[in-house]
């Protein structure tokens, strides 16, 4: 057995020093929190904290809160708002409080009551139970006054039901109207418990005999299956089976009975059907992911069996060397159910025995009158010898720099009828990713700010039918509806976001939720191609001037539509401009000095998969005045545009500009010369300084003397202090260029000129309008 385990060790030992595996693109859209683009409620008041434990009544209507030292109904039937109904204080009293303290726990952080289980147990009642000071409580509550009603139980305690430390973690569910549980179930957080309790019918409790089956398990969720009467739970804990490998932790799904009694000698009133499996979530070639930290059970699509009820688990790694932070692994029901079904490993004498036993009634429910040996046989083995494999055995997703902890997904129809799932993922720094799983990867659709602050216990609920999704920190209970397709204010954008919620309805010329539109809604998930949006206009971006002094440092800002888009800048006067005075700076804004020679027309020019747009334009013209004169709008004519921007000159991005700084060499530019036109012909009024000012330094700059470029002496103190400006600038630039470099390593960043051959034509002289569609691939 040693050998076999040591050959074992070695090949997971190897399999691990491989490359990473491909990254995941970042969210397209990123929303900070508090932005008007995606309005959220937030639920939040002083005097009430950790607002953690959630539950959606039948209706939609109400929110159930467990937070701390109370139970609170919100009313959550309002879009745009929630508020508060009911406030059941839920304190525990000061003997109780002081015998907290006394044992060593801290009177604020620890002794409170942290409401950790909520759960409908009729029609008219809640179950619910706290910490209550080291010392669960649990009670009955009326759904409408949350008045807590007589309680049954011997000594109103809730031991079993929910921790005595609110910072461990517990499950609860409840089935037909008893209640299952796992938690740990003594002071000091070492005894693991999954158990039944409420019974019906006069049957006894059950609960698990824990000081064998279970090792340290940290019980993140649990589920059940109505049509064969199980309930499973999801958990990490030491896998003892793995012995050669020190504290190696699993993830595991355990399984019981709903109608399980125990056994009539052996195992009373302890579970006969308990069996626990591993969750195997691995990347090819890689460290597995072996901690779980939040599972999500979605039911089949309709006309499926419960074998299809999937389960979406976010899983972690235990060591820090693994090659990303999270991912997340899809399970099959009916997989889970087959492993239960097979063979099971024995535990005898405090280790596990190579012997296996061969399926008889091992994990099987109606063991209440089975014969001494084969309940003996259910005590020493209860792990299965089999490990549950994930949908397309590797994960679905695999994030190098997120850390999710909380999952929750939806199965909705796209416009072409195709299902697909969306993920909404919580991240430890407090960021709602919202996640599509395509045919071959997954794409993140859009990035919320949830909460400032990381939160040690959060959760979140999803409402499918009301399409919104409840988050619970100790900052409040927030509510994020799962799309907000009029975000997306063109037919491309819409497009390019790839939502199956989302689809651009040319009738009414909007983006707007699939299930509202009629007919033809524009959308391509798996490919974000725009030519779906092949006669619906885009809106144009406004003309800004700006009016600059001499030498003064022009900044044009070019804000991105979307994370994964490529910005650059071209300018219409292409061959007279002394490439070094322009670049780039980290944030794609570009920034020049304001010559006679810069004055002009400049385009932002925003890529996406191919699509070409007119981000931004500005003109640039000469003023007597100062830099800052409030701009003017106004939109440009197609007509206009198309004159002016005949001959086009594409501004290098950043990854020359570090030349330009330098004012070495000639930069490397590519200029799109495609007709012979130098200058455009027009007389407009931003053209005047050019004809008008005396120009002390064009005269002085002919392309081979860069490296001077910048000597005119009636110009020295302002030269000095732009000099200034320009080394500040470098830095900067190299800072960034340095983050840049981090980032890329982290993500692949949008894409790139080269990377992408061909995808992206730079030759091709601007069109504003109509909007240039380009195809990709
Ligand atoms: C629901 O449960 C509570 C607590 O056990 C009980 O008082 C109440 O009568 C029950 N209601 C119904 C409709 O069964
Ligand atoms: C098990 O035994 C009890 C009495 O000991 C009996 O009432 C029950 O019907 C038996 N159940 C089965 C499945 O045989
Ligand atoms: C309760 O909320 C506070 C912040 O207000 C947080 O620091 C603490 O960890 C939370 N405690 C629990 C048990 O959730
Ligand atoms: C510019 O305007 C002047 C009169 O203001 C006109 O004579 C000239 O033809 C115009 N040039 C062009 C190219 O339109």
């Amino acid at each position: 057995m040693a050998y076999g385990s040591l050959a074992w060790s070695l090949s997971a030992l190897l399999g691990l020093l491989l490359t990473p595996s491909l990254g995941l693109e970042p969210p397209r859209i990123s929303f900070p929190l508090e932005s008007p683009e995606r309005p959220l409620p937030l639920f939040s008041q002083p005097d009430i904290k950790n607002t953690t434990t959630l539950l959606l009544s039948d209706d939609g209507s109400t929110l159930f809160v467990g937070a701390q030292d109370a139970v609170l109904s919100l009313d959550v039937s309002q879009p745009d708002v929630i508020t508060m109904k009911t406030k059941m204080e839920w304190k525990p009293p000061p003997d109780v409080l002081h015998e907290c303290t006394t044992k060593g726990k801290k009177e604020t952080t620890d002794c409170p009551n942290f409401v950790r289980v909520l759960q409908p147990i009729n029609a008219t009642h809640l179950y619910a139970c706290g910490t209550f000071a080291y010392n669960p409580h649990d009670t009955y509550m009326d759904t409408d006054t949350l008045t807590m009603a007589k309680v049954p139980r011997k000594y109103n305690n809730g031991k079993g039901c929910c921790p005595f430390n609110p910072y461990q973690r517990n499950t609860a569910i409840s089935v037909d109207g008893e209640l299952f549980t796992a938690t740990t179930n003594d002071f000091l957080g070492k005894t693991p418990m999954v158990s039944r309790h409420l019974s019906k019918d006069g049957r006894p409790d059950v609960s698990q005999d824990t000081s064998v089956t279970l090792n340290e398990p940290t019980f993140v969720s649990s589920a059940s299956d109505t049509s064969e009467g199980k309930v499973y739970f999801f958990f990490s804990e030491i896998g003892n089976e793995y012995s050669f490998l020190d504290e190696f932790k699993v993830a595991r799904v355990a399984q019981v009975c709903k109608d399980d009694i125990g056994g009539e000698r052996i195992l009373q009133k302890r579970w006969t059907s308990f069996a626990k499996a591993e969750l195997l979530c691995r990347p090819p070639k890689e460290l597995p992911f072996n901690i779980i930290q939040d599972v999500f059970t979605l039911a089949p699509s309709e006309g499926y069996s419960t074998q299809d009820i999937i389960f979406y688990g976010i899983f972690t790694s235990q060591w820090s060397v693994a090659s990303g932070q999270s991912a997340v692994c899809a399970f099959r029901l009916g997989d889970i159910k087959d492993v239960f079904a097979g063979n099971y490993k024995i535990f005898q004498n405090h280790q596990w025995s190579p012997r296996m036993y061969k399926t008889s009634n091992l994990g099987k429910c109606g063991l209440a009158n089975a014969s001494d040996t084969t309940l003996m046989a259910v005590k020493e083995s209860f792990l299965a010898s089999g490990s549950v494999r994930p949908i397309g055995n590797a994960p679905v997703l695999n994030s190098p720099d997120q850390r999710y902890s909380r999952i929750a997904a939806l199965r909705t129809k796209a416009a072409n009828g195709q299902d697909y799932t969306i993920l909404f993922l919580l991240s430890e720094s407090g960021f709602l990713h919202k996640a599509v799983l395509l045919n071959k990867d997954t794409h993140i659709i859009e990035e919320i700010q949830v909460f400032r602050q990381p939160q040690l216990v959060k959760n979140i609920l999803l409402s499918t039918s009301k399409g919104v999704l409840y988050v619970g920190t100790s900052e409040g209970v927030t509510q994020v509806p799962v799309s907000q397709c009029s975000s997306y204010k063109s037919c491309a954008q819409c497009v390019l976001a790839r939502d199956p919620l989302c689809g651009w309805d040319p009738a009414r010329g909007h983006c707007a939720s699939v299930s509202a539109i009629p007919a033809n809604a524009r959308q391509d998930v798996e490919h974000g191609n725009v030519m779906e949006c092949q006669g619906s206009l885009t809106a144009k971006p406004l003309l800004v001037e700006v009016h600059a002094q001499l030498n003064e440092v022009v900044r044009l800002k070019c804000s991105r539509s979307s994370n994964l888009a490529t910005l650059s800048w071209k300018s219409a006067k292409a061959s007279a401009l002394p490439h070094h005075l322009f670049f780039h700076s980290g944030d794609e804004n570009l920034v020049f000095m304001a010559t006679p020679d810069t004055f002009g027309i400049y385009h932002c020019i925003s890529v996406e998969r191919g699509y070409e747009e007119t981000a931004a334009i500005y003109t640039v013209s000469f003023s007597p005045q100062a830099i800052d004169t409030p701009a003017v709008q106004f939109r440009i004519t197609t007509t206009e545009t198309k004159d002016q921007m005949t001959t086009m000159m594409e501004i290098p991005s950043d990854t020359d500009q570090l030349d330009h700084i330098n004012f070495g060499e000639d930069p490397v530019i590519t200029t799109d010369v495609t007709t012979t036109d130098k200058t455009p012909n027009t007389n407009s009024s931003t053209e005047k300084p050019e004809d008008m000012t005396p120009d002390p330094l064009s005269s002085s700059e002919k392309p081979e003397d860069h490296n001077e470029p910048l000597t005119a002496k009636n110009y020295h103190s302002e030269l000095v202090a732009v000099s200034f400006l320009l080394a500040v600038c470098v830095c900067v630039l190299v800072l960034g260029g340095l983050y840049g470099c981090h980032l890329q390593g982290r993500y692949k960043l949008g894409p790139s000129d080269t990377a992408e051959g061909g995808y992206k034509e730079e030759n091709d002289p601007l069109e504003v309008s109509p909007p240039s569609i380009k195809k990709a691939e």
